[in-house]
């Protein structure tokens, strides 16, 4: 890709940012159109380059259209970026000033219900915050005060079209795959996985839904994209069981291993449904988020 253009002259208004297990879109759907390397934001460098892409539809869905995307490789290209070292702000600045609109972002998650299986998709509705304050969380400091609300962290519009295309028959393959929606994520600082008593104590809090699956990155990515004022939606890939569950020696990587790869080829599939599913949406409702620009939330407009 090393010719391709390389400025901020686009406007994309979708971006997919891959997490473990989803680090590039397929080449048999998408087209590269540019690659944005690392530019410094006022928050430092995003934990990758930024690749645009056009993604074609298969001649079999004669009605969709082509559309732009943008792609950012959460944890870098190389995987270098432990969670808690995430360059978050900067990637959420230097998405923000491609024009994204709206962003769905993919993240291996550890299962807190013995329904949610590994390799089992979930769509995210509620978020605890259990990361321990080390990370940067806010655009707002430094004299710039501001409060946005986060009843609610993820954009409802995006997630129910999101959950409508990968349902869908066919979309994700493997025996007997389920594809959950409206799920609570705790957000560990990590890098350890939990411990048995902890993974115990998130089961039993009162949430409601109960939180079902447990991550290292939710916060403070769905935060800044509230504050930066773009809409935001999850999909959480299931690889364990964490450490809770009878039949579990504990959580370990090798564990984790086997259904990243599977889920990584089922993000790839889940990204081309969301398109095409989003494809449909003739007013731009959804990926353009309109109704971003009727209501104000206090976020950081000027960003
Ligand atoms: N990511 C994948 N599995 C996880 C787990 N059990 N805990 C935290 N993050 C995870």
């Amino acid at each position: 890709m090393a010719d391709l253009p390389t400025t901020y002259a686009h406007q994309v208004p979708i971006a997919i940012i891959g997490g473990t297990g989803l680090s590039s879109l397929p080449s048999s759907s998408f087209t590269p159109i540019a690659l944005i390397p690392e530019t410094p934001t006022p928050w430092g460098l995003p934990s990758s380059p930024i690749s645009i892409l056009s993604y074609t539809p298969p001649t079999s869905a004669p009605h969709s259209k082509p559309q732009v995307v943008a792609f950012l490789a959460r944890h870098g290209s190389h995987h270098q970026y432990a969670p808690h070292e995430i360059p978050n702000r900067a990637n959420v600045a230097a998405l923000k000033k491609l024009g994204v609109r709206s962003v769905v972002g993919f993240s291996a998650v550890g299962s807190l219900r013995e329904e949610v299986k590994p390799r089992d998709f979930c769509v995210a509705g509620g978020v605890v915050d259990w990361t321990k304050g080390v990370r940067p969380w806010t655009f707002f400091e430094a004299g710039m005060v501001g409060h946005i609300s986060m009843a609610d962290p993820f954009d409802k519009l995006l997630s129910e079209a999101i959950y409508s295309a990968i349902s869908a028959p066919g979309v994700l393959e493997g025996e007997d795959i389920k594809v959950h929606k409206n799920n609570t994520v705790i957000c560990i600082e990590g890098p350890q996985f939990s411990t048995r008593s902890e993974s115990l104590l998130y089961r039993s809090l009162p949430t409601t839904p109960p939180i079902s699956c447990i991550n290292m990155s939710a916060v403070p990515e769905c935060k800044l994209f509230r504050e930066a004022e773009i809409a935001y939606a999850l999909i959480l890939m299931s690889t364990d069981y964490d450490s809770w569950h009878s039949t579990n020696e504990g959580v370990s990587v090798n564990m984790v291993m086997g259904h990243m790869v599977a889920n990584g080829k089922n993000a790839q599939r889940a990204v081309v449904a969301i398109l095409e599913e989003l494809s449909r949406d003739e007013e731009g409702e959804v990926v353009r988020a309109k109704r971003w620009e009727r209501e104000s939330r206090g976020g950081v407009m000027g960003l």
